[in-house]
C-alpha cells in the first residue's frame, strides 16, 4: 500500500533575513507543510525563533505550520505558539514529566498534538499517549542542527511506531538528513511526512528538491 506521503520543508535552512518570502516560496514550490524549529539554547544546544517569529509569518502561508518546540520548559510557551498560528505543536517526549498534561494543554487549544522523540528515546515512551496524539515525529539526527547525517538505526523505531499507530488518524513525521535516499527508507518503514531543511533549500531549486524527495518516498512507501 502506498499512504500520502506530505513534504514539510524546514525554514531552518531558510534565509532568515528573508524568511516571509522563503515561506512564500516553498509554499508555491510545493511543499505540503511548513516546519518551524523552535530552539532554546537548553534543551538543545542552538536558539531559533520564538512566538513572535511565528507571527509574523503566518500571513505568508495558508499551508499548515507544523511548529516543532525543541525547548523546556515546553508547557508555559504552548498557547503563545497557538496563538501565534501554529496548526501543529510537536512537543519533546524528553522535555518534562507531564507530558500527557502538554498534550492535553495542545489540543484543548484547538491545536494538533505531536510529541517528538530523540534519537536515543525508546517508542515505549510514548505507549499511554496515542489518545492524545495528532502525530509522532521521530527525530533521525540528535535535535538542535540542520545538515547532519540520518541515523540508520532509526528505520527501526519508524516501523514499530508504524505497528503501534496501527489503523489510528495519526500521521508519522520523520526529521532530520532526509535526502532523496533517505526519504526511501523512512517511507519504506512507514513514515507519511518527511521534514527537509538541507536537501529542500540547497541549491536554490525548491521545486525540484521538494519533488525529488516526494517522488523517492512515494515509490517506497509502505
Ligand atoms: C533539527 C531540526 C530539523 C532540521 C532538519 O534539530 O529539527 O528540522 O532543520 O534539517 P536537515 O533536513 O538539514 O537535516
Ligand atoms: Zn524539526
Amino acid at each position: 500500500m502506498s499512504r500520502d506521503i506530505l513534504i514539510a520543508p524546514s525554514i531552518l535552512s531558510a534565509d532568515f533575513a528573508r524568511l516571509g518570502e522563503e515561506v512564500r516560496a516553498i509554499d508555491a514550490a510545493g511543499g505540503d507543510w511548513i516546519h518551524v524549529d523552535v530552539m532554546d539554547g537548553h534543551f538543545v544546544p542552538n536558539i531559533t525563533i520564538g512566538p513572535g517569529v511565528v507571527a509574523a509569518l503566518r500571513p505568508h502561508t495558508k499551508k499548515p505550520l507544523d511548529v516543532h518546540l525543541m525547548i523546556a520548559p515546553v508547557d508555559p510557551y504552548i498557547e503563545a505558539f497557538a496563538k501565534a498560528g501554529a496548526d501543529v505543536i510537536t512537543v519533546h517526549a524528553e522535555a518534562g514529566p507531564h507530558l500527557d498534561r502538554s498534550l492535553q494543554l495542545v489540543r484543548s487549544l484547538g491545536r494538533k498534538a505531536g510529541v517528538s522523540l530523540t534519537p536515543s528515546t525508546h517508542e515505549s515512551a510514548i505507549a499511554h499517549v496515542f489518545d492524545r496524539l495528532d502525530l509522532v515525529l521521530v527525530m533521525t539526527v540528535n535535535p538542535g542542527f540542520g545538515g547532519q547525517a540520518f541515523i540508520p538505526a532509526m528505520t527501526e523505531k519508524i516501523a514499530r511506531l508504524r505497528d503501534m499507530i496501527g489503523e489510528r488518524n495519526i500521521r508519522l513525521e520523520v526529521d532530520g538528513g532526509v535526502n532523496p535516499e533517505t526519504a526511501a527508507l523512512c517511507a519504506a518503514a512507514g513514515a507519511d511526512v518527511l521534514v527537509a531543511g538541507n536537501a529542500v533549500f540547497s541549491g536554490g531549486r525548491y521545486r525540484e528538491n521538494i519533488a525529488a524527495i516526494r517522488t523517492s518516498a512515494t515509490k517506497a512507501s509502505r
